[in-house]
């Protein structure tokens, strides 16, 4: 899955998988927070991580604007990491 996060003026394709070890995190609106069932793991909106046991933040695909029809389009074959400076790239989020 995907969560599509609207924040600060951007626009990002945060992917649904715990970087702990992969089970899939729920985002929990009364605490503005991911949250992981498996073993606690717990992200901020823009998907950096803040507590539990996983190491690092979640990762994100590219996103677009496509053209002609004004759709966003998700790339999953391209994801970006915070921990190496990707979350910069330009194609790892919309500006609004
Ligand atoms: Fe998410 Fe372990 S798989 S905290």
């Amino acid at each position: 899955g995907v969560w599509v996060v609207n924040q600060e003026g951007r626009l990002y394709a945060l992917i649904a998988i715990c970087t702990h070890l992969g089970c899939p995190p729920n985002w929990l609106a009364e605490q503005n927070k991911f949250k992981c069932p498996c073993h606690g793991s717990g992200y901020y909106k823009s998907g950096v991580n803040f507590e539990g046991p996983t190491p690092r933040p979640l990762e994100r695909y590219a996103v677009s604007v496509y053209p002609i029809h004004g759709q966003i389009v998700i790339d999953k074959t391209k994801k970006y990491q915070y921990e190496k400076g990707q979350w910069d790239a330009k194609e790892s989020y919309i500006e609004l």
